[in-house]
């Protein structure tokens, strides 16, 4: 076989796969609309300080954006927000939890998913994720469950949904809030209901990485009428819709979303669907040809899963049976022109700011004694999976390269067989 390119061969694909993001005649036509329209703002100055009602008056983008995402997320309600991290530390101050009350959160997955939790003085419980999907594993959540326990946090890692038959059956069992972190997950399903709309709230992020994105933008969905307008008040500095502008009723922020950022989302959503199609069809003929190598491993696309985004494609890596360090394949793999990665270095708990429980003004969390004694390192052994993912097993593969052709699946194919046969050199 020829020459690896990190070797200073010719790599195997000489030119980028499927731009991201995606836009088109629809972006532009809408942003010029909002551009000359003057309005920037989803408010009408003068009327519409007090927090709007969607019902009201003139369809901003932002109003008319948070319905079609709702309803098209199975969800009565929509938030738009400034990004995913802030909706989903909006959805927990809505809840109005205790200080020290316990959050069950993956190990493996974003800092956000997290953070929202120190940023209402919550507590995160570290449980480690099924091997098959990368998602939080029900039978680990069923043991880390405790009399402070008040809230799941699931996270449809890469675009599939966590298995929510489980997950439900748990949060009615001990009657715990379920917040769905659905970063990955716009448009996904579960047995044909959408990620999002099976817990309390679910968030979505328009990062620019993400399967929709305004560059940045976040959504909360949600069927709870009071949890949409708590949020909603959070959002918008603690005024409360019908009330008048200069009254403020709780602590907020300013999460707000632009105009512009709804118009390029609504054009975004539009595509959605048909994105998602070509991921799932690109991703079938990917893994019917990776699991053919030895040492690659798919993970699984559960058979309840009927619509997974594929935001991130994901396959485990064997370094024993193949005799190639993980990150050495990655870097050759890269090398060929294949934009693939490692993901998370470590899982979430062995982050600096964990292990030094560096959190709101040096207090874990404010208020509270009896987590003193938590020791973050210790979440190791108890989520052996997230290590292995992280040390030596996950291989991700961006969403965008699952967009273009058949022609592009066999390149990838070809790269990995190309780095396979020429490991020796590499060791
Ligand atoms: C799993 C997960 N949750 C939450 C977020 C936060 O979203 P944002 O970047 O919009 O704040 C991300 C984004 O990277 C994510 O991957």
């Amino acid at each position: 076989m020829a020459q690896l390119a990190i070797n200073g061969g010719s790599a195997v694909r000489q030119k980028g796969f499927s731009e991201w993001p995606v836009h088109g005649v629809e972006e532009r036509e809408v942003l010029l609309e909002v551009l000359e329209s003057g309005k920037w703002w989803r408010f009408a100055f003068g009327q519409g300080v007090a927090l709007a009602d969607p019902k009201d008056g003139p369809q901003s983008q932002v109003a008319q954006f948070q319905a079609e995402f709702a309803r098209n997320h199975d969800c009565k309600y929509g938030i738009a927000a400034a990004n995913g991290t802030a909706t989903l530390e909006m959805a927990l101050r809505a809840l109005n939890l205790e200080i020290g009350d316990e959050v069950i959160v993956p190990a493996y997955t974003y800092i956000a998913s997290a953070t929202c939790v120190l940023q209402n003085n919550l507590v995160p419980i570290f449980v480690d994720v099924d091997r098959n999907t990368y998602n939080i594993d029900p039978d680990c959540i069923a043991q880390a469950i405790t009399p402070r326990t008040r809230a799941i946090m699931v996270v449809h890692f890469g675009g599939q949904p966590a298995d929510m038959d489980r997950i439900m059956a748990l949060a009615q069992k001990h009657s715990l809030h379920v917040i769905e972190d659905a970063a990955h997950a716009h448009g996904c399903e579960w047995r044909g209901q959408k990620a999002g709309s099976f817990g309390i709230a679910g968030s979505f992020s328009f990062q620019a990485s993400k399967n929709m994105t305004a560059g940045e933008g976040g959504i909360l969905c949600t069927n709870d009428h009071e949890l949409a307008q708590e949020v909603e008040a959070l959002m918008w500095a603690g005024r409360r819709v019908g009330r008048p502008w200069y009254e403020f009723h709780r602590l907020g922020w300013n999460y707000r979303l632009t105009e512009f950022q709804a118009a390029i989302l609504r054009a975004q959503l539009g595509r959605l669907a048909e994105q998602n199609q070509c991921r799932q069809a690109n991703a079938k003929k990917l893994s019917a040809k990776l699991s053919q190598i030895e040492g690659l491993q798919p993970l699984v696309q559960d058979e309840r899963t009927t619509c997974h985004g594929y935001h991130i494609y994901m396959f485990r890596y064997d370094e024993s049976a193949i005799g190639l360090p993980r990150d050495k394949f990655v870097a050759a793999l890269a090398a060929e022109g294949i934009p693939a990665m490692a993901g998370y270095t470590y899982p979430l708990y062995k982050n600096p700011m964990f292990l030094e429980k560096n959190f709101i003004n040096g207090s874990f969390p404010l208020g509270t004694p009896y987590h003193d004694d938590i020791d973050y390192a210790s979440f190791a052994k108890v989520c052996p999976v997230s290590e292995r993912a992280c040390n030596s097993e996950a291989v991700w593969i961006p969403q965008h390269v699952l967009l273009g052709g058949a022609e592009d699946i066999d390149d990838v194919v070809q790269a990995v067989d190309k780095v396979l046969a020429e490991k020796n050199s590499l060791l």
